[in-house]
């Protein structure tokens, strides 16, 4: 028998009940002394919510439950008829505590006006929007940013959001979105951080960072929003608001991890999912929210529903009826409504009816009155509504270079056969083809709601500013974009040809061709799951024909998800993975092109060789049967007509040079499982001819577990920068966080035994040793 130590057990945490009586004056005066709590809030912000909640009604408090979507942006169902007279009346009489989807600094003064100057306490909002990857600046979708695995550069571009979203009169976004995925078919893969949940937990901090800062109150940060609490990320076969079924492992050491790094982190907000949860809607799973987060964990936070998830329980079998579903939110810990105008219609009889208790309503309105005294609503609601600073900030020369540095950091060089990548400068004729080659509009991404159309640099344009080669363009054909919301341009003529042979002869005549082809950016996101990861509409047929007059091609891909490209993969010598790169993706796709940055991204997703491997991920189980056994015997686990690694694995990503991993060293050797501590040394040589960076990883694979353990896991990383010819020694520490587990009883545990550890620059692609835990 092994031996387990117990690490780590919940912290429970309490209601505060402090109350006293103040005066309204008294409440909005600011003391600039704070003194912080052993539970970690301050104190001065806490007697304020006190004194405030001593004077409030239980309306007003269910009032600050309840936030409602602006007058014109959605991002969910069309409200219901008459909503915004509602809207009006309710801002007037304090019922509202928060809007979604007003933006601008004249529209948020006009709605923040009516809280503060005609309701009876003045309580200000807090205006929350989708700023997932930018507001007006775009910065990379999520997922691509993720591939750079370079923090810091992902903590900015957050930073940057934050900055023109502040200055756009936001004060709360509802992002990170650090859902675990495994299934490419999601469109929501496009606005998280990939497969991985040590990764995942890195990013969500990172970006956590970026928009709340050092300073939550300062006028340039915002509160963040860990979402979806949880499991949404494993939506069975990856349609979009599809049931969750998981097993205690996977919640625990899958979706949890990045979750936990974010209330760690200070996340202000979290968000929960549409999702049943094992039978039980996220909204209405007191486990999750009560018991775990708020419980276990500590959160100080609110917790908002999704868009309509309270009202969605009817829909889901598990609400009889509106009342019901408040009801049953409410008291699983869901603090604020998003767009089911139940609390403020339900939620007073409910307590009056002693169906939901007056304590937990003051909770939930304690939670949400915190965080706005934390971004210093009551000193100045309309500290984020200035004009000048609005005109000044946004779409600035620095923030374009900020997420110019993102999107060039973002890409991944897939393939380089015969090193035909960097493209000379000069003296080359070059063909680039693609109805995405000259897209101004789709590198914007999809969560772009704030974002002028067409204001994204295009490849083409990117390339025309290296004037030493001859270009031209050719279409070729349109991308399909079946059929989806948001779209101003038509592109749906998928089967369309008449352009190939325009795009054929210039390819003849040209030295390289570059191809961009893929997804648009609406392809991917919310509501937009697909059944096919291949090229859409006739874009496979337009490179094979291609491809016939010049195999001299340069493949950048454009998508808001892993795609599988068998073909590609067996044909064409060069593949850029270029995503949804942003406002400034032309450029960075040319400078990666043609040398100026050398590729330094990773896949921090699997690619599939055909969707039928979905989910397809490198931190796997081992199963009972993972080897042939003796050739032609057909009893393992694998396919019969597809091999089952992927096309490209998780942390794969090339660059201009090559780099050589040697003499791995772990010392100790052998060591107590009560408190280990492990060091992993690497020696990393710059083989090749370019300066460059690369992603170093560490994996381990804890060999016999009381739960079966994956066949790798992510246990470190780290970005280095060599010069040809360089060696650098990069050493890594393993511990009791990284080398434990939740077993099924919910408790993080170090086992005695073997591990595995592997490091390299690719999941796929490492060296190995290992060491004992006795
Ligand atoms: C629904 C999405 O699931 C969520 O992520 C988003 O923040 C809200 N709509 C608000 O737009």
């Amino acid at each position: 028998m092994k031996k387990n130590y117990i690490i780590c057990i919940g912290i429970l945490c309490g209601f505060l009940s402090i109350s006293c009586n103040t005066s309204s004056e008294e409440i909005n005066d600011i003391t600039t002394n704070t003194v912080t709590t052993n539970n970690g809030l301050d104190e001065t912000i806490e007697s304020k919510v006190d004194s405030l909640l001593a004077i409030m009604t239980i309306e007003e408090k269910i009032g600050q439950m309840n936030q409602y979507n602006g007058f014109w942006d959605l991002t969910g169902p069309q409200p219901k008829e008459g909503a915004a007279a509602k809207k009006y009346e309710h801002l007037r009489k304090g019922w509202v505590g928060s809007m979604l989807n007003v933006r601008g600094v004249k529209d948020v003064k006009a709605v923040q006006k009516i809280a503060v100057e005609e309701s009876r306490l003045g309580i200000p909002l807090i205006i929350g929007f989708d700023v997932i990857h930018g507001y007006k600046t775009m910065s990379p979708i999520p997922l691509a940013e993720s591939a750079s695995w370079d923090m810091a550069a992902i903590k900015k571009s957050a930073e940057v959001a934050a900055l023109e979203a502040s200055a756009a009169g936001i004060n709360w976004t509802f992002a990170p979105m650090i859902d675990v995925s495994r299934d490419a078919r999601w469109g929501r893969v496009m606005e998280g951080g990939g497969e991985d949940p040590f990764l995942g937990a890195k990013i969500g901090v990172a970006r956590i960072q970026g928009f709340q800062g050092e300073d939550l109150s300062a006028n340039n940060t915002i509160a963040a929003c860990a979402k979806h609490f949880a499991g949404y990320g494993f939506s069975e076969a990856g349609k979009d608001y599809n049931t969750v079924d998981i097993g205690t492992s996977t919640l625990n050491n899958i979706v949890f991890p990045p979750f936990i790094a974010a209330n760690k982190a200070g996340v202000k907000t979290f968000m929960n999912s549409f999702n049943v949860l094992n039978g039980i809607p996220a909204t209405a799973n007191k486990m999750l929210q009560r018991d775990v987060l708020k419980g276990d964990w500590g959160f100080n936070g609110f917790i908002v529903s999704d868009w309509g998830s309270i009202t969605e329980m009817i829909a889901h079998g598990y609400a009889k009826d509106g009342k019901s579903a408040a009801e049953m939110a409410a008291n699983a810990g869901s603090d604020m409504d998003m767009e089911s105008y139940l609390y403020v219609e339900h939620l007073a009889n409910l307590v009056n009816e002693g169906k939901v208790e007056e304590r937990l309503i003051e909770d939930s309105a304690r939670r949400i009155l915190r965080v706005k005294y934390e971004l210093g609503l009551f000193e100045n609601p309309y500290k984020y509504c200035d004009e000048n600073r609005e005109k000044s900030v946004i779409g600035s020369k620095a923030n374009k270079e900020a997420v110019l540095d993102v999107a060039k950091k973002s890409i991944v060089l897939l393939k380089n056969n015969n090193k035909l990548l960097p493209l000379k400068k000069e003296g080359q004729k070059i063909a680039l083809i693609g109805a995405l080659a000259s897209d101004k509009n789709s590198p914007l991404g999809s969560w772009r709601i704030a974002a002028d159309d067409n204001t994204a640099i295009s490849v083409l344009e990117g390339m025309q500013q290296y004037k030493g080669n001859s270009l031209v363009y050719a279409k070729g054909t349109d991308v399909s974009i079946g059929n989806t919301a948001f779209v101003t341009e038509t592109k749906i003529n998928t089967k369309d040809k008449s352009e190939f042979g325009k795009a054929i002869k210039v390819a003849k005549e040209a030295d390289v061709v570059v191809m961009v082809l893929g997804e648009i950016g609406f392809q991917s996101g919310e509501g937009r799951s697909r059944t096919k990861l291949d090229l859409p509409g006739v874009q496979q047929e337009l490179l094979e024909e291609v491809f016939k007059v010049n195999s001299n091609i340069v493949l950048v891909l454009n998508n808001g998800r892993p795609l599988a490209i068998p073909w590609a993969d067996a044909h064409i010598p060069s593949i850029v993975e270029a995503w949804q790169l942003g406002s400034q993706s032309g450029n960075a796709i040319a400078q990666v092109l043609y040398g100026d940055y050398n590729p330094s991204g990773k896949l921090p997703m699997s690619f599939p060789r055909n969707v039928g491997q979905v989910p397809i991920y490198y931190n796997h189980k081992s199963t009972g049967r993972p080897t042939e056994p003796a050739p032609d015997i057909v009893f393992w686990s694998h396919y019969s007509d597809q091999e089952n690694t992927p096309l490209y694995a998780f942390g794969h990503g090339l660059s201009y040079t090559n780099f050589e991993y040697n003499n791995l060293k772990i010392k100790p050797k052998n060591t107590s499982a009560n408190n280990p501590k492990i060091t992993v040394s690497i020696d990393i040589t710059n083989s090749g001819d370019y300066e460059g960076k690369e992603v170093v990883q560490l994996y381990i694979r804890d060999l016999f577990a009381s739960v079966t353990r994956p066949v790798k896991e992510l246990k470190g990383f780290e970005m280095i920068s060599l010069k040809p010819g360089k060696t650098k020694t990069v050493s890594f520490e393993l511990n009791k966080e990284t080398l434990g587990f939740y077993n099924n009883e919910d408790q993080w545990i170090v086992e005695q035994g073997e591990f595995e550890v592997f490091v390299g620059g690719s999941s796929d692609k490492t060296i190995t040793s290992n060491f004992e835990l006795k």
